[in-house]
């Protein structure tokens, strides 16, 4: 099977789900439960609250140090963009598959639609449906452009509404990374602000069809998500897992609140004291699930250098070698998955 040529809708009619869907024993081990996560209300920090920021920076820096996750209410979306986005999402996943298949990721790019796929394997296969864009600052209408010259005019709009979702989340990233600098108590809070200021990101929407074995298929596989802060909307549907405290969680979808998350990128420059979170998709017979995620990169050729203080005392060492996103990028898309040994010999 290719990229993008599993076909859900035919799929979803048989009685089993093909073998290629089913994950090892160790990777579809069941959830034992809800993690407790900080709801961490950023409209104090958003409005220079400087004891709510505080606050804030406290619950982040526990998070971080434990699992890598945690969720934000009052982020500055405005009222129903996210709702809007999601329903978009919606739309593109239900056109007719000769439609979707216009929009297929060519091989080695980053955008595109994809069914199905994982990087090089034709085994444990990702029971989901995506679409990605690789989202460059600069020019505004970067994403709008690019699916409507792929889709033509009947996604047009959805091109705009994801436009504004993207640019949205993309300020709400550096105020995160502002918050971050301040929750690891760097001397320069704005940091990691700066760092990201002129960085890329990529907007991944993921459709999970229901599924006939819940307990032998993943919408995605236990993985770290190589990036560096990954904001991630879900819709009201379960399914979205954190290894943590040695089992599998569930972070339960709560209203208005975005999960973020620390990737290997940000693990590094932080010098391996926050970590970048583990976790998993699963599906259900019933229900389809949509979520839609904000990776954010540093600029390709940004060396990843943590900033000095977190590298300096006694005990401290860099835990990480000099990379770019650019070698780590390529490494990944190669169909590697980083873990923390492979990038602590990364060069
Ligand atoms: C992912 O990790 O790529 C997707 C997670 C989700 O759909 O919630
Ligand atoms: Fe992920």
């Amino acid at each position: 099977m290719n990229s993008s040529d599993v076909n859900f809708s035919r799929l979803q009619s048989q009685p089993k789900v093909p073998v290629e869907f089913f994950w090892p024993e160790k990777d579809v081990t069941p959830s034992e439960g809800d993690l407790d996560l900080p709801l961490v209300d950023l409209s104090g920090f958003l409005n220079g609250d400087e004891a709510e920021t505080q606050l804030a920076a406290k619950a982040v820096r526990e998070a971080c140090m434990a699992h890598g996750t945690f969720l934000v209410i009052n982020h500055g979306f405005k009222s129903g963009l996210a709702e809007k986005a999601l329903e978009r999402s919606s739309f593109f996943f239900g056109l007719s598959k000769n439609e979707k298949l216009k929009a297929a990721r060519i091989p080695r790019n980053i955008s595109g639609y994809t069914a199905g796929h994982s990087q090089r394997f034709s085994t444990n296969l990702p029971w989901n449906e995506t679409f990605t864009l690789a989202f460059k600052k600069g020019p505004p209408q970067v994403v709008e452009e690019l699916f409507t010259s792929r889709l033509g005019d009947q996604c047009q709009e959805i091109g705009q509404v994801f436009q504004e979702f993207c640019e949205a989340t993309n300020r709400l990233n550096l105020e995160l990374m502002e918050l971050l600098g301040i929750s690891m108590g760097l001397k320069d809070r704005t940091y990691f602000r700066r760092f990201f200021e002129n960085g890329n990101a990529i907007f991944r929407c993921n459709y999970y069809p229901p599924c006939k074995q819940p307990d032998k298929a993943l919408g995605v596989g236990p993985h770290n998500d190589p990036t560096a802060i990954t904001v991630l909307l879900q819709d009201d549907v379960v399914g979205l897992e954190v290894f943590a405290g040695g089992k599998w969680q569930t972070i339960r979808p709560v209203p208005g609140a975005l999960v973020v998350n620390v990737g290997d990128t940000f693990m590094a420059l932080s010098n391996g004291i926050y970590k970048s979170w583990f976790h998993r998709a699963v599906v259900n017979m019933e229900k389809v699930r949509r979520s839609l995620v904000f990776f954010s990169c540093p600029r390709e050729d940004k060396l990843i250098i943590p900033p000095p203080e977190l590298v300096e005392g006694e005990e401290a060492s860099r835990k990480y070698p000099d990379f770019t996103w650019k070698q780590l990028q390529k490494f990944t898309q190669s169909g590697y998955r980083v873990d923390n040994n492979t990038l602590q010999n990364f060069s």
